[in-house]
């Protein structure tokens, strides 16, 4: 049996699905046109009417012309469920025509049988290269709230298809390149000169100082000048503004001059290039890795690294057509898109055209079958455009196949604060990624204290450690990622709802009924102990926990790491109502004892699998 056949035979929705599929056909054979008929199976929404439900009647009916009960009748007629469910009859009709279908006890222990295997059913289909555009951040620039989604939502994608197989790769497409980066390097290049700044003890706070200063030196407020101009607002308003937009002139042009020394090579600003990406990337690395986000100096491809193909990109435009002169620029046009700028009429290369170089390696170097973006929204044009042209220009094509790669953007929205605008401190400023975690960990520890005022100061820290961090993923990545949301403190670092702290705790509370069985020294044998599963909420767990493998195939499809965490945050909440009506260490029987710490661990092993895949660790106790 291949491995995608195990996977399948552990998804009931599927096996139910192949049977419907197959006694509709049978029921109405010459009726339908066309292929197979979808059989809309879902989980039943209330459990007394049966586990599972088919609401194909009420479709077909229409394309029929017969009333959806017939329809419903003439399925349950030519079904044949035999080993899976209890036998149907009309009785298993409701409604207008729904399908009820309830399995047997035998079919559920061996389904979860299957799924208690290393790898826990998880397996793709087919195994593809996949690139993932992950935090792409900028030199000279602090990481701030924005940059959580890219890294935090990005390495859950990674993670995930990595759980299903792929082979996946990282691309960290740091900002590090243009006139911007050369604009802070030649302020650094002054003011160390003045012996304001000592090189050697340069920090990413003075990086982000000095790119501020520069960045308003050289924006030049010729608006102002030509209303002082306009409404006569006297010399002294004019002589303020011409001296200000004389200076931004002067300082535009310097950091012209040292893009220009930066691309051939001058060695002094070269070298003060290099400190800017070391300072920058240190601490941005440092702060992936206290975000427990996998992300590393060899997943860093900067648009630095692309500087040298850029003249040869715009050129295979050129030759092919695609790009045209206008007003001394070169665009790409696109249809039913903005024109792409691929070409300055100075000479210079913008973001797009690097993108289209990196569109080029991931797919010809690095063997991409699937490119993924996790950008923000606001970039949503960019890559329609960039996504075009790369496919017109052959960018995207498949070395030795005759397709081209999926390019996806994955876009999410903003992080807004309490008052419903962009998340900002009070001062207006953007929010430090780091101060954020520091003040996660800060108010974990004092949470953490209050629950358990008896632990050690190591212990507490590693603990206020991990709750800090999921609680901060898990709050971006439980929202719709499509969506903007609002940071909330007190709602993340809750102990209930849907937050990471519940989840953490729902795992550390199985691990202590294992503590408890085996102080009482009654665990031995569950780990291959007989399923029993009778009870309604054993049943419901069953049936929750065998929804895992197809959850993170739903992730990896959609790109949406919030139905992970949803499946777990309901898997958690299906868990509790089976502890609260199932006693586990005080089960009647040994065969229900050891049956329910099967499914205990089960449910642990799957809460941390799907943590994991959110990158989100867990903890023994808390
Ligand atoms: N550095 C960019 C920014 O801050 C994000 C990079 C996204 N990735 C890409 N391939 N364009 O907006």
């Amino acid at each position: 049996m291949t491995q995608a056949h195990a996977q399948q035979r552990l998804d009931p929705v599927e096996m139910l699905g192949e049977r419907f599929a197959a006694a509709i056909a049978d029921a109405f054979a010459g009726k339908l046109e066309g292929g197979a008929v979808d059989p809309l199976i879902t989980p039943s929404k209330n459990p007394q009417h049966g586990d599972y439900q088919s609401n194909a009647a009420m479709p077909l009916a229409k394309t029929l012309g017969m009333p959806p009960r017939e329809v419903a009748k003439a399925i349950v007629e030519k079904l044949d469920l035999g080993d899976l469910a209890t036998p149907m009859d009309e009785s298993s009709i409701a409604g207008p025509g729904f399908i009820n279908v309830r399995l047997k006890p035998e079919t559920l222990a061996e389904l979860v049988g299957e799924l208690d295997r290393p790898g826990l059913g998880v397996k793709a289909e087919e195994q593809q290269t996949i690139v993932v555009d992950v935090c792409g951040v900028n030199l000279a620039k602090q990481m701030h709230v924005g940059h959580l989604r890219s890294t935090v939502i990005g390495d859950a994608m990674c993670r995930t298809l990595e759980k299903l197989g792929h082979t996946v790769i990282r691309q960290n497409h740091v900002g590090d390149w243009g006139l911007p980066i050369a604009m802070v390097v030649a302020k650094l290049q002054s003011e160390a000169k003045a012996g304001r700044i000592d090189l050697g003890k340069v920090t990413l706070d003075d990086l982000d100082r000095l790119y501020k200063v520069a960045k308003q030196e050289s924006s030049a407020d010729t608006k102002g000048l030509k209303a002082v101009e306009r409404f006569q607002l006297g010399p002294k308003a004019q002589a303020e503004l011409e001296a200000q937009v004389a200076g931004a002139n002067e300082a535009l042009e310097h950091a012209k001059q040292t893009l220009v020394k930066l691309q051939s090579g001058d060695a002094e600003i070269v070298a003060l290039w290099q400190k800017l990406y070391d300072v920058t990337m240190g601490a941005c690395l440092e702060t992936c890795k206290r975000l427990q986000a996998n992300i590393t100096a060899k997943d860093s491809a900067g648009e630095s690294s692309f500087r040298d193909q850029l003249g040869e990109i715009v050129q295979i435009l050129l030759d092919k057509k695609l790009a045209e002169e206008d007003g001394g620029a070169l665009v790409v046009r696109n249809e039913g898109l903005e024109p792409t700028l691929v070409r300055k009429s100075d000479g210079g290369y913008l973001y797009a055209t690097t993108d289209l170089a990196a569109v080029r390696k991931r797919v010809k170097q690095l063997g991409a079958d699937r490119v993924i973006y996790c950008v923000d929204a606001r970039q949503a044009l960019h890559f329609k455009q960039v996504f075009a042209t790369a496919k017109k220009a052959g960018f995207a094509h498949k070395i030795g196949a005759n397709e081209d790669s999926t390019l996806e953007h994955a876009p999410f929205g903003m992080v807004l604060g309490e008052d419903g605008r962009p998340f900002k401190t009070r001062s207006g400023e953007n929010v430090k990624l780091s101060d954020l975690i520091d003040e996660a960990e800060q108010r974990a520890a004092v949470i953490s204290t209050e629950k358990n005022p008896d632990l050690a100061g190591d212990e507490r820290q590693k603990i206020a450690h991990t709750v800090a961090v999921a609680a901060l993923k898990y709050a971006d990545l439980s929202s719709d990622r499509i969506k903007d949301y609002v940071f909330d403190w007190d709602r993340m670092l809750a102990f209930e709802g849907n937050t990471g702290p519940y989840l953490l705790y729902t795992y550390v509370r199985i691990r202590s009924i294992f503590r408890k069985a085996e102080e009482q020294g009654i665990v031995a044998g569950y780990e291959s102990a007989a399923l029993a599963i009778n009870e309604p909420e054993e049943k419901q767990l069953a049936l929750v926990l065998l929804r895992y493998p197809a959850t993170v195939a739903s992730v990896a499809r959609t790109l949406e790491p919030h139905r992970m965490c949803g499946y777990l945050y309901e898997l958690a909440g299906t868990f509790s109502r089976f502890f609260e009506h199932c006693p586990v260490l005080k089960a009647e029987t040994d065969v229900s004892r050891l049956s329910r710490l099967r499914l205990c661990d089960l449910t642990a092993r799957v809460l941390a699998d799907g943590l994991d895949c959110l990158g989100i660790q867990t903890l023994e106790r808390m």
